[in-house]
């Protein structure tokens, strides 16, 4: 009887014989062993096949079997801690499941065009796998952190009859001849709920017909939107970083593997602690309008051609590799790590060509309208921790947002900016509890307000100060990862441009 083990779980079997049941990851052979290195799911394993070990028929179909192969492998555990996993298994049997020819993702770099027209397979990637568990881990710990303070989750519906987040986003769906959306935030809903349970939280997909192509915006991702009863906005800012805080020690605790492998800065995911900067919008637009501001991209500019420098240096390095010749495996690595490099020189070309024009525009920037993504990635580039900004002005945010008593040009809200240019990750307020101003800001907005009789309803009986926040999980998983672009961050990207599988 085979003894089934998961690569994950060989620490307990040292020296006893266990079969794992796995794809061929990759495998090198050198005349009498065959190196198999077997993945499962859980981690990667080296196999090692000793002519003699096994059938000389196995043995020479083992030479030639395909990357991404199914097949099960019996042997005795080593601890071996200079392989992937520190465990290696001396084989003494192995069967082929399915053999697979020419697997199309190969070790050479490949365009993301192909690897989204790929992405079935791409999915199996060490890449793409180490972020799903990032993303599996910041998603448990979102339920976890608020079932144990006491929230209830309520699901919100997906077909929705009002308009949360701006009717320019919206994607309508035909139910039955009638004109409903598809929802672009549980908050309205949400609050409804609040009026009952008092601490509540909705987690599910959402959908925005965003017509921008940027890394940071997909039609379809993931948001938790938490809301609360008699709060206000230190209440919120309290809530957001405290919740933040623990994700992120969730995922360093759960995934240093994987964060090791995906070579992010964990140094950056350690400061994440309470308490994140606060900064008022008028505080930003300051900084983004001053010397400062002008000082700080200027000095990134010179980074940034400096980078380009010893990126230029790399890749001559490397080609001069490649024409001297060599090991295949050699120039395939060599080959793969120019491709790297030109894609990172690509990425610093870009950025050298915007700072310039992100210059410009924080210049000229003028309080009222809504910070832009490169005006966020100022802030957030000045900053090694999260931050909070607050008080926007009214114009530039959704009607709900309640406005600050003490000043009618701004609202009770915040945004919280992620550092190192990871951008806006949560949107949240305190929500306007008047009846009257509520009902005034929704025919402002041009809205009908017999849409909107339930939610106004909810400022007739028992309205009470409150608020929340949503954050979206691919933002989170691409900052915790280090990963640029949030469409690698969900398992089946939907973007603007591109819907391939
Ligand atoms: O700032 P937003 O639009 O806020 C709301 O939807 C509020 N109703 C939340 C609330 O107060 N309950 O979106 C919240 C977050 C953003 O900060 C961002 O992380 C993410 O959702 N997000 C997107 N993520 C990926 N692609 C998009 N197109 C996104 N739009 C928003
Ligand atoms: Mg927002």
């Amino acid at each position: 009887m085979t003894n089934k083990v998961y690569i994950s779980d060989l620490k307990g079997h040292v020296d006893s014989e266990v079969t794992l049941c796995g794809w061929l990851y990759r495998a090198r052979s050198s005349g009498k062993v065959q190196f198999l290195v077997v993945r499962d799911g859980t981690g990667l394993c080296q196999c090692i096949v000793e002519k003699g070990n096994v059938s000389d028929e196995m043995f020479e179909q083992l030479k030639h079997l395909g990357t991404e192969s199914s097949l099960t492998v019996t042997g005795s555990v080593r601890a071996e801690p200079r392989s992937p996993g520190g465990h290696e298994l001396a084989v003494t049997g192995v069967s082929i499941v399915s053999a697979a020819i020419d697997y199309p993702i190969t070790p050479k770099a490949h365009g993301v065009d192909f690897l989204l027209r790929h992405r079935h397979l791409h999915l199996r990637s060490q890449r793409q796998w180490c972020i799903g568990k990032v993303r599996h881990t910041v998603i448990d710990a979102i339920r976890t952190f608020f079932n144990d303070n006491g929230f209830t989750l309520i699901d919100t519906p997906i077909f929705t009859t009002v308009a949360g987040e701006g009717e320019q986003t919206l994607f309508e769906v035909d139910y039955f001849g009638t004109p409903m959306h598809l929802a672009q935030t549980g908050q309205l809903y949400l609050e409804a709920a609040a009026m009952s349970f008092g601490k509540v939280y909705c987690f599910g997909p959402t959908f925005r017909a965003e017509k921008s192509k940027t890394r940071r915006h997909l039609t379809e991702f993931w948001m938790v939107e938490p809301e609360v009863a008699y709060i206000d906005l230190d209440g919120l800012l309290e809530l957001a970083e405290n919740f933040v805080s623990f994700v992120a020690q969730q995922v360093l605790t759960k995934n240093a593997d994987e964060l090791e492998t995906l070579g992010t800065d964990i140094d950056l995911l350690k400061k994440i602690t309470p308490p994140f900067y606060r900064l008022t919008y008028t505080e930003a637009v300051e900084i983004l309008t001053s010397e400062k501001g002008a000082d700080f991209l200027a000095d990134e500019l010179k980074g940034l051609q400096e980078q380009k420098g010893q990126l230029e240096t790399e890749i001559s390095e490397l080609q001069g590799q490649l024409d001297a010749g060599g090991k295949k495996w050699k120039m395939e690595k060599a080959a793969k790590e120019i491709a790297n490099a030109k894609a990172d020189m690509g990425e610093v070309e870009v950025k050298i060509e915007n700072n310039p024009k992100h210059a410009q525009l924080a210049a000229e920037f003028r309080w009222g309208k809504d910070l832009g993504g490169s005006d966020e990635t100022i802030i957030s580039n000045m900053h090694d921790k999260p931050v909070f900004i607050t008080h926007y002005p009214k114009q530039a945010k959704a009607f709900y947002m309640r406005g600050d008593r003490s000043n009618d040009k701004v609202v009770e809200n915040f945004d919280l900016i992620a550092p190192a240019g990871f951008g806006e990750i949560i949107g949240g307020s305190v929500r306007e509890d008047d009846h009257d101003v509520l009902l005034k800001k929704i025919e402002d907005e041009g809205y009908k307000p017999e849409s909107y009789d339930w939610y106004l309803d909810l400022r007739k009986y028992g309205s009470v100060p409150h608020g929340g926040f949503g954050l979206g999980v691919e933002r989170t998983v691409a900052w915790f990862t280090g990963e640029k672009h949030i469409r690698q961050c969900i398992p089946f990207p939907r973007m603007m441009d591109r819907v391939y599988i």
